[in-house]
Protein backbone atom coordinates (compact mmCIF):
# COMPACT_ATOMS: atom_id res chain seq x y z
CA UNK A 1 0.00 0.00 0.00
CA UNK A 2 1.25 3.22 -0.66
CA UNK A 3 1.12 6.13 2.42
CA UNK A 4 1.37 9.33 2.08
CA UNK A 5 3.07 11.35 5.23
CA UNK A 6 0.82 14.14 6.70
CA UNK A 7 3.94 16.08 6.62
CA UNK A 8 4.25 15.87 2.62
CA UNK A 9 0.54 16.70 1.91
CA UNK A 10 0.81 20.03 3.75
CA UNK A 11 3.84 21.12 2.27
CA UNK A 12 2.33 20.55 -1.00
CA UNK A 13 -1.15 22.37 -0.20
CA UNK A 14 0.37 25.79 -0.96
CA UNK A 15 1.48 24.77 -4.54
CA UNK A 16 -1.13 22.76 -5.02
CA UNK A 17 -3.83 25.41 -4.29
CA UNK A 18 -1.73 27.86 -6.65
CA UNK A 19 -1.58 25.44 -9.50
CA UNK A 20 -5.20 24.74 -9.50
CA UNK A 21 -7.23 25.86 -12.59
CA UNK A 22 -9.73 28.52 -11.89
CA UNK A 23 -11.42 28.75 -15.02
CA UNK A 24 -12.45 24.97 -14.72
CA UNK A 25 -13.70 25.73 -11.29
CA UNK A 26 -15.96 28.54 -13.14
CA UNK A 27 -17.19 26.11 -15.96
CA UNK A 28 -18.46 23.58 -12.76
CA UNK A 29 -19.85 26.20 -10.91
CA UNK A 30 -22.48 26.81 -13.49
CA UNK A 31 -23.18 23.01 -14.17
CA UNK A 32 -24.09 22.14 -10.48
CA UNK A 33 -27.63 20.99 -9.44
CA UNK A 34 -29.47 24.10 -7.68
CA UNK A 35 -30.97 22.27 -4.49
CA UNK A 36 -29.19 22.21 -1.92
CA UNK A 37 -27.06 20.91 0.17
CA UNK A 38 -24.46 20.58 -2.49
CA UNK A 39 -23.25 16.90 -1.41
CA UNK A 40 -19.61 16.52 -2.40
CA UNK A 41 -17.43 13.65 -2.60
CA UNK A 42 -13.45 13.79 -2.57
CA UNK A 43 -11.73 10.80 -3.29
CA UNK A 44 -8.51 9.88 -2.12
CA UNK A 45 -8.68 12.97 -0.01
CA UNK A 46 -5.91 12.83 2.66
CA UNK A 47 -5.51 15.88 4.75
CA UNK A 48 -8.96 17.41 2.61
CA UNK A 49 -6.50 20.20 0.83
CA UNK A 50 -9.06 19.54 -2.32
CA UNK A 51 -11.66 19.95 -0.08
CA UNK A 52 -9.99 23.46 1.51
CA UNK A 53 -9.49 24.74 -2.44
CA UNK A 54 -12.78 24.51 -3.56
CA UNK A 55 -15.91 24.76 -0.83
CA UNK A 56 -14.72 28.14 -0.69
CA UNK A 57 -16.20 29.29 -4.81
CA UNK A 58 -19.14 26.40 -4.35
CA UNK A 59 -21.75 28.77 -2.19
CA UNK A 60 -23.78 28.08 1.26
CA UNK A 61 -24.63 24.85 2.26
CA UNK A 62 -22.28 22.23 1.09
CA UNK A 63 -22.28 18.47 2.60
CA UNK A 64 -18.43 17.11 2.42
CA UNK A 65 -17.28 13.28 2.72
CA UNK A 66 -13.73 13.21 2.27
CA UNK A 67 -12.83 9.39 1.54
CA UNK A 68 -9.37 7.80 2.21
CA UNK A 69 -7.89 4.37 3.06
CA UNK A 70 -6.14 5.93 5.42
CA UNK A 71 -7.68 6.61 8.83
CA UNK A 72 -4.79 8.90 10.54
CA UNK A 73 -4.99 11.46 7.64
CA UNK A 74 -8.61 11.50 7.43
CA UNK A 75 -8.41 11.91 11.30
CA UNK A 76 -6.04 14.72 10.62
CA UNK A 77 -8.39 16.38 8.64
CA UNK A 78 -10.62 16.72 10.79
CA UNK A 79 -8.31 19.07 12.73
CA UNK A 80 -8.52 21.83 10.10
CA UNK A 81 -10.51 24.57 9.90
CA UNK A 82 -14.01 23.91 7.86
CA UNK A 83 -14.58 26.00 5.23
CA UNK A 84 -17.52 28.76 5.81
CA UNK A 85 -21.00 26.63 5.09
CA UNK A 86 -19.26 23.41 5.15
CA UNK A 87 -20.58 20.04 6.81
CA UNK A 88 -17.67 17.49 6.39
CA UNK A 89 -17.14 13.87 7.81
CA UNK A 90 -14.73 11.69 6.58
CA UNK A 91 -14.72 8.01 5.29
CA UNK A 92 -12.26 5.43 5.71
CA UNK A 93 -12.57 3.18 2.63
CA UNK A 94 -10.53 1.10 -0.08
CA UNK A 95 -11.09 2.88 -3.24
CA UNK A 96 -9.93 -0.81 -4.88
CA UNK A 97 -12.98 -2.09 -3.56
CA UNK A 98 -16.63 -1.23 -5.48
CA UNK A 99 -18.26 -0.28 -2.19
CA UNK A 100 -17.88 3.53 -3.38
CA UNK A 101 -20.39 3.09 -6.05
CA UNK A 102 -23.27 2.77 -3.52
CA UNK A 103 -22.47 6.88 -2.55
CA UNK A 104 -25.22 9.31 -2.86
CA UNK A 105 -23.55 12.51 -4.30
CA UNK A 106 -24.22 15.85 -6.72
CA UNK A 107 -20.49 16.22 -7.55
CA UNK A 108 -17.02 14.15 -7.84
CA UNK A 109 -13.72 15.32 -6.93
CA UNK A 110 -10.09 14.40 -6.99
CA UNK A 111 -7.04 16.09 -6.40
CA UNK A 112 -4.02 14.16 -6.98
CA UNK A 113 -5.40 11.13 -7.08
CA UNK A 114 -5.51 9.84 -10.76
CA UNK A 115 -1.51 8.87 -11.32
CA UNK A 116 -1.89 6.73 -8.95
CA UNK A 117 -4.23 4.42 -10.15
CA UNK A 118 -4.30 1.85 -12.57
CA UNK A 119 -6.15 2.05 -16.39
CA UNK A 120 -8.89 -0.20 -15.69
CA UNK A 121 -10.07 1.82 -12.42
CA UNK A 122 -10.09 5.14 -14.12
CA UNK A 123 -12.27 3.29 -16.88
CA UNK A 124 -14.48 1.94 -14.13
CA UNK A 125 -14.56 4.97 -11.71
CA UNK A 126 -15.61 7.03 -15.17
CA UNK A 127 -18.13 4.19 -15.81
CA UNK A 128 -19.74 4.72 -12.23
CA UNK A 129 -19.64 8.84 -12.60
CA UNK A 130 -21.62 8.40 -15.94
CA UNK A 131 -23.86 6.05 -14.82
CA UNK A 132 -24.91 8.49 -12.47
CA UNK A 133 -24.63 11.77 -14.55
CA UNK A 134 -22.77 13.11 -12.29
CA UNK A 135 -20.35 16.48 -12.60
CA UNK A 136 -16.23 15.45 -11.95
CA UNK A 137 -13.28 17.84 -11.05
CA UNK A 138 -10.08 15.90 -11.18
CA UNK A 139 -7.37 18.29 -10.09
CA UNK A 140 -3.57 17.82 -10.47
CA UNK A 141 -2.72 14.67 -12.43
CA UNK A 142 1.20 14.75 -13.40
CA UNK A 143 1.29 14.69 -16.98
CA UNK A 144 5.15 13.78 -17.15
CA UNK A 145 6.57 17.68 -17.59
CA UNK A 146 9.17 18.32 -15.38
CA UNK A 147 11.86 21.20 -15.71
CA UNK A 148 14.40 22.39 -13.32
CA UNK A 149 16.37 25.42 -13.71
CA UNK A 150 19.05 25.88 -14.67
CA UNK A 151 19.65 22.71 -16.50
CA UNK A 152 21.63 19.67 -15.56
CA UNK A 153 23.74 17.00 -17.58
CA UNK A 154 22.11 14.44 -15.78
CA UNK A 155 18.57 15.53 -15.79
CA UNK A 156 17.14 13.55 -18.71
CA UNK A 157 18.73 10.30 -16.88
CA UNK A 158 17.24 11.12 -13.75
CA UNK A 159 13.94 11.90 -15.66
CA UNK A 160 14.04 8.51 -17.38
CA UNK A 161 14.21 6.36 -14.10
CA UNK A 162 11.61 9.02 -12.43
CA UNK A 163 8.85 8.02 -15.08
CA UNK A 164 9.87 4.64 -15.03
CA UNK A 165 9.12 4.59 -11.31
CA UNK A 166 5.27 6.56 -12.00
CA UNK A 167 4.15 3.36 -14.39
CA UNK A 168 4.74 1.05 -11.51
CA UNK A 169 2.23 -0.16 -9.05
CA UNK A 170 1.23 1.99 -6.43
CA UNK A 171 -1.20 0.03 -5.08
CA UNK A 172 -4.01 -0.31 -7.75
CA UNK A 173 -2.30 -2.19 -10.25
CA UNK A 174 -0.06 -0.61 -13.36
CA UNK A 175 -0.38 3.30 -13.48
CA UNK A 176 -0.80 5.11 -16.93
CA UNK A 177 0.92 7.64 -15.00
CA UNK A 178 1.58 10.61 -16.97
CA UNK A 179 -1.51 9.56 -19.33
CA UNK A 180 -4.01 8.93 -16.21
CA UNK A 181 -5.94 12.32 -17.21
CA UNK A 182 -5.88 11.85 -21.09
CA UNK A 183 -7.12 8.40 -20.24
CA UNK A 184 -10.01 9.69 -17.51
CA UNK A 185 -10.87 12.06 -20.27
CA UNK A 186 -11.44 9.55 -23.10
CA UNK A 187 -13.57 7.35 -20.40
CA UNK A 188 -15.23 9.75 -19.81
CA UNK A 189 -15.59 11.58 -22.98
CA UNK A 190 -16.91 7.70 -24.95
CA UNK A 191 -20.10 8.29 -22.51
CA UNK A 192 -21.24 11.70 -24.16
CA UNK A 193 -19.50 13.96 -21.18
CA UNK A 194 -17.97 17.12 -22.00
CA UNK A 195 -14.22 17.10 -20.63
CA UNK A 196 -12.32 20.37 -20.45
CA UNK A 197 -8.54 20.00 -19.49
CA UNK A 198 -6.31 22.90 -18.01
CA UNK A 199 -2.60 22.55 -17.05
CA UNK A 200 -2.20 22.93 -13.54
CA UNK A 201 1.87 23.30 -13.08
CA UNK A 202 3.55 23.78 -9.90
CA UNK A 203 5.82 26.74 -9.94
CA UNK A 204 8.22 25.97 -7.00
CA UNK A 205 10.75 28.85 -6.81
CA UNK A 206 14.42 29.52 -5.73
CA UNK A 207 13.30 30.51 -2.50
CA UNK A 208 10.78 27.36 -1.34
CA UNK A 209 13.89 25.45 -0.59
CA UNK A 210 11.96 23.15 1.90
CA UNK A 211 9.39 21.85 -1.23
CA UNK A 212 12.54 22.01 -3.48
CA UNK A 213 14.17 19.86 -1.33
CA UNK A 214 11.54 17.44 -0.68
CA UNK A 215 10.88 17.27 -4.53
CA UNK A 216 14.81 16.51 -4.34
CA UNK A 217 14.50 13.48 -2.31
CA UNK A 218 11.44 12.17 -3.32
CA UNK A 219 12.89 12.20 -7.08
CA UNK A 220 15.67 10.64 -6.31
CA UNK A 221 14.08 8.17 -4.21
CA UNK A 222 11.85 7.14 -6.78
CA UNK A 223 14.69 7.01 -9.70
CA UNK A 224 16.62 4.68 -7.75
CA UNK A 225 14.00 2.57 -7.08
CA UNK A 226 12.93 2.51 -10.61
CA UNK A 227 16.27 1.85 -12.29
CA UNK A 228 18.93 -0.91 -11.69
CA UNK A 229 22.46 -0.57 -12.11
CA UNK A 230 25.18 0.92 -10.32
CA UNK A 231 25.98 3.88 -13.30
CA UNK A 232 22.85 4.76 -13.24
CA UNK A 233 22.38 5.01 -9.05
CA UNK A 234 25.90 6.76 -9.19
CA UNK A 235 24.65 9.40 -11.90
CA UNK A 236 21.69 9.63 -9.47
CA UNK A 237 23.70 10.50 -6.79
CA UNK A 238 25.67 12.90 -8.16
CA UNK A 239 22.72 14.84 -9.46
CA UNK A 240 21.32 14.75 -6.06
CA UNK A 241 24.65 16.09 -4.59
CA UNK A 242 24.49 18.97 -7.35
CA UNK A 243 20.87 19.57 -7.18
CA UNK A 244 21.37 19.95 -3.19
CA UNK A 245 23.88 23.07 -3.30
CA UNK A 246 22.11 24.64 -5.76
CA UNK A 247 18.92 24.36 -3.68
CA UNK A 248 21.32 25.64 -0.56
CA UNK A 249 22.37 28.63 -2.71
CA UNK A 250 19.05 29.47 -3.93
CA UNK A 251 19.73 28.79 -7.80
CA UNK A 252 16.99 26.03 -8.06
CA UNK A 253 13.81 26.67 -9.33
CA UNK A 254 11.32 23.49 -10.58
CA UNK A 255 8.32 23.46 -12.63
CA UNK A 256 6.22 20.18 -12.39
CA UNK A 257 3.59 19.91 -15.12
CA UNK A 258 0.24 18.53 -13.84
CA UNK A 259 -4.12 18.64 -15.94
CA UNK A 260 -6.96 19.54 -13.93
CA UNK A 261 -9.70 17.48 -16.04
CA UNK A 262 -13.48 18.70 -15.66
CA UNK A 263 -16.21 16.45 -16.68
CA UNK A 264 -19.88 17.66 -17.33
CA UNK A 265 -22.46 15.08 -18.04
CA UNK A 266 -24.51 15.36 -20.97
CA UNK A 267 -27.95 18.17 -20.68
C1 LIG B 1 -1.14 12.11 -3.36
S1 LIG B 1 -2.21 11.88 -2.01
C2 LIG B 1 -3.36 13.20 -2.28
C3 LIG B 1 -4.14 13.56 -1.05
C4 LIG B 1 -5.06 14.79 -1.20
N1 LIG B 1 -6.05 14.58 -2.22
C5 LIG B 1 -4.25 16.02 -1.50
O1 LIG B 1 -4.30 16.50 -2.64
O2 LIG B 1 -3.55 16.52 -0.59
C6 LIG B 1 -3.18 10.46 -2.50
C7 LIG B 1 -4.22 10.05 -1.48
O3 LIG B 1 -4.88 8.87 -1.95
C8 LIG B 1 -5.08 8.00 -0.85
N2 LIG B 1 -5.17 6.62 -1.33
C9 LIG B 1 -4.18 5.88 -1.90
N3 LIG B 1 -4.63 4.64 -2.15
C10 LIG B 1 -5.92 4.59 -1.72
C11 LIG B 1 -6.92 3.58 -1.69
N4 LIG B 1 -6.67 2.34 -2.13
N5 LIG B 1 -8.13 3.88 -1.19
C12 LIG B 1 -8.39 5.13 -0.71
N6 LIG B 1 -7.49 6.13 -0.72
C13 LIG B 1 -6.27 5.87 -1.20
C14 LIG B 1 -3.86 8.23 0.02
O4 LIG B 1 -4.05 7.79 1.35
C15 LIG B 1 -3.66 9.73 -0.10
O5 LIG B 1 -4.37 10.42 0.89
Amino acid sequence: MNTFAAHWLKRREAFDHAARSKALVTALLGALPKAKPLRVAAFGAGLGSGMRFLAPHLGPDQRWTLIDNDLSLLRQALTFETPHGVALKTLEMDLRESDYRALDVDLVTTQALLDLVSADWLVDFADWICDKNLPVLAALTVDGRVNWHPPHPLDQTVQRCFRAHQLTDRGFGASPGPMAAQAFALALSKRGYTVTMARADWKIGRQSSPMLTEMLTGTALAATEACAGITTAQSIAEWSQDRAAGIAKSEVSLCVGHLDVLGLPPS
